[in-house]
C-alpha cells in the first residue's frame, strides 16, 4: 500500500509541518474551505498535536496540501466508554494537486500517528454532507456515518459526522 501512495504521487512528499509552515497552511485553507480560522488555531493545533500535523510537498518545496488533528477524550461510536478519538479538524490539497493520491497519503500519516504516537483507539470528522469528494475519501479510509448536524455550518449546511475504530 506504501508503494502504491509513493507510485501515484510523485515527486510529493508528506512530511510533519514546520513553524515556518504555518502561514503556507493557512492560506491553503482560506483558499479551499469555509471555515477559516486565525494564526493562533493553526500554531496550537501545531504546537499541542504537532505529530499529527502533516504538509504534502510538492517538487520544488512549494506546500500543497495539509492535515491537522486535535486529541479528545469523548464518550466512544465503537465503545461504551470514553476513549481517545482523533478529531481531524481540517484537511485541504490545492485544485490543480488533487486526484494525485495526496489527500489519502495526508489521512494514512495522520491515523497512524493518531494511533501510534496519541494511543488514539478512534478517529471521528465533520464533513458537509454535499462533500462528495471527501466523503468518498473518508468511506475508503473505513469511516462510516454516525449521524446528522443538522445546521453544523454557518451559511446553514449540515454535516455528517463519521467515525472509525483505529
Ligand atoms: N470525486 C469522487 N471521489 C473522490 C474525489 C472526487 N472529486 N476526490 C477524491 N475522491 C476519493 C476517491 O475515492 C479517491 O481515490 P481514487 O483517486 O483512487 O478514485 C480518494 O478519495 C483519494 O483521493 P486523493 O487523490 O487522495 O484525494 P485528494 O488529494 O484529491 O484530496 C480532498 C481530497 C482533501 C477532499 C480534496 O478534494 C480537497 O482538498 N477538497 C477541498 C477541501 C475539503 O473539502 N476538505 C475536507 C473538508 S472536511 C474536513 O476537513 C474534516
Ligand atoms: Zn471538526
Amino acid at each position: 500500500a506504501k508503494k502504491r501512495l509513493q507510485e501515484r504521487a510523485q515527486g510529493y512528499r508528506i512530511r510533519n509541518a514546520e513553524e515556518k509552515d504555518l502561514e503556507d497552511v493557512r492560506q491553503i485553507n482560506m483558499i479551499t474551505l469555509p471555515e477559516n480560522y486565525p494564526s493562533y488555531f493553526f500554531r496550537e493545533l501545531w504546537i499541542k498535536y504537532g505529530k499529527s500535523f502533516y504538509v504534502a510537498e510538492a517538487p520544488g518545496g512549494k506546500i500543497v496540501g495539509y492535515i491537522m488533528c486535535r486529541v479528545e477524550t469523548k464518550p466512544g461510536y465503537f465503545k461504551h466508554f470514553l476513549v481517545r478519538s482523533g478529531h481531524i479538524v481540517s484537511i485541504a490539497v490545492l485544485e490543480k494537486h488533487r486526484r494525485k493520491g495526496l489527500g489519502y497519503a495526508l489521512m494514512a500519516y495522520a491515523l497512524k500517528s493518531l494511533y501510534e504516537e496519541y494511543n488514539c483507539s478512534e478517529s471521528y470528522l465533520e464533513v458537509r454532507v454535499t462533500n462528495k469528494p471527501a466523503i468518498s475519501l473518508y468511506e475508503k479510509l473505513g469511516y462510516k456515518t454516525i449521524k446528522i448536524l443538522h445546521h453544523y455550518y454557518l451559511d446553514g449546511e449540515d454535516a455528517f459526522l463519521m467515525a472509525r475504530p483505529l
